[in-house]
């Protein structure tokens, strides 16, 4: 195993287990919006990841939801989501998960997505398999939009949510069934694993989904990435199997 992905798992157990212990205790919420909650301990969890990561790689460059540490003289940098389903987290939802991805260069090098709830834990290297605990995992046979499940991700503004409510209701009426389950993270593990067939959202941000694009790129998935429309900075994802015809998914919008 690469001394990355060794170090990236080892960080993903630690977070897993600050969260989980946690979970249905007394939380404190750091900041409240009309669709989002942000807790202390987001910034705990991500405080953790980071002093493992740079304990063993003093000079790499971290880019997290809680906060970044820049570091121009090197090519490594660590994209880290310490709770990604927080609002789920929060009202006593099991379904959240640690994700870290490292990227050299700016190319995806190591995933690691880790849900402490359902002790699953998937990883991937450039290059290789995707694994959910250890098993090699692939994405889904699915041809057909009618016979797919289909996740979408709301988001968090008004903008976003009106978007993501036409594709929803779009999508509603042609796929199998559609889901929103409030964790971008694993959405896309969920994706390279063959649960869901495809996976949209307009408007998410790096920490939520680098270790799972490569997830689903290793499992055999197709991925479009595009910058938002909606949000400049934030990026337009469509993860699918790569057998149901993209235009099928994607059909009255861009
Ligand atoms: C959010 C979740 C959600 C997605 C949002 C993300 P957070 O991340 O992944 O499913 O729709 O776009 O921001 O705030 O729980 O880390
Ligand atoms: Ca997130
Ligand atoms: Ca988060």
């Amino acid at each position: 195993m690469n001394q990355y992905l060794d170090v990236a798992i080892a960080a993903a157990r630690a977070a897993g287990a600050l969260v989980r212990e946690n979970f249905g205790r007394p939380l404190t919420v750091n900041t409240e919006e009309a669709h989002d909650i942000k807790l202390e301990l987001d910034v705990r969890s991500q405080e953790l990841i980071t002093k493992l990561l740079l304990e063993k790689f003093p000079g790499h460059a971290i880019l997290g939801e809680e906060g970044s540490e820049e570091n121009t003289s090197t090519d490594f940098e660590w994209v880290i989501d310490p709770i990604d389903g927080t609002v789920n987290y929060f009202y006593g939802i099991p379904h959240f998960c640690i994700s870290i991805a490292l990227r050299e260069k700016g190319e995806i090098i190591v995933g690691v997505i880790y849900d402490p709830i359902r002790e699953e834990l998937w990883h991937a290297e450039r290059d290789g398999a995707a694994y959910l605990n250890d098993k090699p995992i692939k994405v889904s046979q699915s041809r057909e939009i009618s016979k797919s499940i289909v996740s979408i991700g709301m988001s968090k503004t008004m903008a976003e949510l009106e978007i993501a409510f036409s594709i929803f209701k779009d999508l509603m009426a042609r796929a199998r069934k559609c889901r929103l389950m409030g964790s971008a993270a694993l959405d896309l593990a969920y994706v390279a694993s063959g649960r869901f067939d495809a996976y949209i959202e307009r408007s998410v941000n790096w920490w939520d989904i680098a270790a799972g694009v490569l997830l689903v790129k290793c499992a055999g998935g197709e991925l479009s990435i595009s910058p938002s429309t909606i949000q400049s900075g934030k990026i337009s994802l469509i993860a699918w199997n790569g057998k149901i015809d993209r235009d099928h998914i994607t059909k009255t919008y861009p």
